[in-house]
């Protein structure tokens, strides 16, 4: 049964969005349904999964629900795969519920019935059946990325369902859903986490948000429930009263619960472990703590999910001691990362093997661009905490072919770089073949995202996307960055040591605590996502009092060379003492 359900290939899974639901994890979300179920008043109920697969969710369902019941129970299942449709009804066919109906269709066309004309599906009772009114809607919908959505399925997408910024197929589906859900019913759907803390996840954040009385949200992090690379999360709404749609939000508190592995956690609160023998132990009984299974180690949060006022902002799952603490560093914060400066992302070539390389010196002298325009590239594997790591930047240069002519942002002109062109010449074809470049009408030989070629010569903090710690690293040689780290220079006019003092916050344990419970984007095994939309609106103290001078004081020395680690670690000591003190908490270290 195992290997059936697991036999698609990995590229066909990518494709459709079809990573079956693990059987534990289907019985935790219909149970959660169930619970907010008021069976005593249930005269029927109709209960939809509009990408059933092999039934998973709805044989959870119909094994979960109260026996003396389920004869009252219609279960409705869309599914686009035959195949797999077939499977689901072999699965479901001889329990007693009331009335079975399968139906082998694209859910997003069949829905398109009622506001948006449907070619693909002619029997209309069945598309009202599953497309309006439903009272449950139980769901794991194909999560397909734009990238491998294609651009035009994605544009079609964002128009028919109103959404904007990078489009998944998850999205579209939690509106069809909605669509399809009396109000009052329950949704109960499990999709990729990150629609809680991205920016690309503001059109879904609120959505949610205006649709459905939020009941619980579960953000089941790392725990590698689930075969699909992404991080799931459960989420369980009662959908509102149309009219009630239209205020902001709702005033119902949600309850959240977090769940992630502990590998490089900080301020880890409460040192004693308990033992727990599942992971779905603890989601059921979520109780804050720490909790040891099988010689893992996970952290679990609970508490109520307080909405931001706007849907920029990620939904924070922090308790509430978090939260008086999060309140406490943000009241004692005298400007954010962006007031200050400027993080932007590195270059993108989208041709590194070409523009990218180790080997220029060897290269025969007519190909061998000139020094002028090979330029040192710091890249993720250069990150360090202060500083790069050795002369890393120097072992990569990236044949750079932009400049600055009379003041303004330009391409070289081959002409006057003869042995440049002569290589990029070899490379042409590959380069031309770069479909962005062509469609933007670039020159052939340009870098995708070049960035500012004058900004590379001022002061700046690198980092790199995704690390399991911070590590902001200075440079002052001018480097290039890679499209795989992110820099920050200081806005014009503003005081040099502003830089140390970002970088001292930026790579404290404080700041980490922060960054977990402001963004909560974590990956696999403890690595966290830096990204510009976060490390910009980090706090920062007041850049003249006391504390910060300090700070300012001993980030220099960090930067000035590298220290012995006996040294390096009294410093970052240090350091942390003195960012808790510029935000008025207590110092947090690792833990
Ligand atoms: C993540 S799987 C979930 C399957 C099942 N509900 C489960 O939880 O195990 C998503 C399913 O959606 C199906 N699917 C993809 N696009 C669809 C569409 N437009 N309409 C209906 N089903 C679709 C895929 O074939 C796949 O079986």
């Amino acid at each position: 049964m195992r290997a059936m359900r697991s036999s698609k290939s990995v590229t066909l899974k990518k494709e459709t969005g079809s990573h079956f639901t693990p059987p534990e994890l289907a019985r935790f979300v219909a149970s959660r349904i169930i619970n907010v179920l008021r069976l005593d008043s249930l005269h029927s109920l109709t209960v939809l999964d509009p990408a059933c697969g092999d039934g998973e969710l709805l044989l959870a369902f119909a094994k979960s629900f109260p026996p003396d019941h389920l004869q009252r129970v219609t279960f409705l299942g869309v599914e686009s795969d035959a195949s797999a449709l077939e499977r689901a009804r072999e699965r479901l066919i001889n329990l007693p519920m009331g009335r079975l109906e399968l139906m082998n269709a694209d859910f997003l066309g069949l829905c398109d019935g009622h506001q948006r004309q449907s070619e693909l599906f002619q029997d209309a009772l069945s598309r009202n059946a599953c497309c309006e009114n439903v009272d449950v809607i139980i769901a794991n919908p194909p999560y397909v990325r734009t990238q491998v959505l294609g651009s035009q399925k994605a544009q079609d997408l964002a128009r028919q369902f109103a959404l904007s910024g990078r489009v998944d197929l998850y999205h579209a589906f939690l509106i069809s859903m909605t669509e399809s859900l009396f109000p009052g019913g329950i949704i109960g759907v499990i999709t990729s986490n990150r629609y809680l803390s991205t920016n690309s996840g503001a059109t879904i954040r609120q959505f949610l948000a205006s649709q459905y009385d939020i009941l619980e949200v579960f953000d089941l992090g790392d725990t590698k429930l689930f075969e699909a690379s992404v991080l799931p999360s459960v989420f369980i709404g009662r959908r509102r009263p149309q009219n009630a749609t239209d205020r902001k939000h709702s005033s119902h508190a949600a309850r959240f619960v977090r769940i992630y592995e502990q590998f490089n956690e900080v301020d880890c609160g409460p040192r004693k472990e308990r033992e727990a023998d599942s992971v779905y132990t603890l989601l059921e009984a979520a109780d804050t703590g720490i909790y040891r299974i099988s010689g893992r180690r996970y952290k679990v949060s609970t508490g109520s999910l307080v909405l931001p006022p706007h849907s920029t902002e990620p939904w924070v799952m922090a308790t509430s001691d978090e939260r008086a603490w999060l309140n406490t560093v943000n009241t004692r914060a005298k400007f954010r990362v962006c007031d200050l400066a400027i993080v932007r992302v590195g270059i993108k070539t989208t041709a590194d093997e070409v523009f990218i390389r180790k080997d220029w010196s060897d290269l025969p002298e007519d190909v061998r661009p000139e020094k002028e325009l090979l330029l040192p590239l710091l890249s993720h594997d250069c990150a360090d905490r202060w500083l790069a790591k050795g002369d890393c930047a120097q072992s990569r240069q990236v044949l750079y072919t932009h400049e600055i002519r009379k003041g303004l942002r330009a391409t070289i002109e081959l002409s006057e770089y003869p042995k440049a062109s002569a290589y990029l010449q070899k490379h042409r074809t590959r380069l031309e073949a770069r479909a962005y470049v062509r469609e933007a009408r670039r020159k052939w030989y340009e870098i995708w995202v070049p960035q500012d070629p004058a900004a590379w010569i001022q002061p700046k903090l690198v980092f790199p996307d995704i690390a399991p710690e911070p590590l902001f690293f200075y440079d002052l040689r001018g480097c290039i960055v890679d499209g795989n780290c992110y820099w920050i220079v200081l806005k014009p006019n503003q005081d040099p040591d502003l830089l140390f003092l970002i970088q001292g916050v930026a790579n404290s344990s404080l700041m980490t605590h922060y960054h977990d419970l402001s963004f909560s984007n974590k990956l696999y095994a403890g690595r966290r996502r830096y990204l510009t939309q976060y490390v910009q609106k980090y706090p920062i103290p007041n850049p003249t009092a006391e504390p910060s001078r300090q700070i300012i004081s001993l980030v220099k020395d960090l930067v000035s060379e590298p220290l012995p680690e006996q040294a390096l670690g009294k410093i970052e000591y240090e350091l942390e003492l003195l960012v808790a003190s510029a935000f008025g908490v207590d110092p947090v270290f690792a833990c």
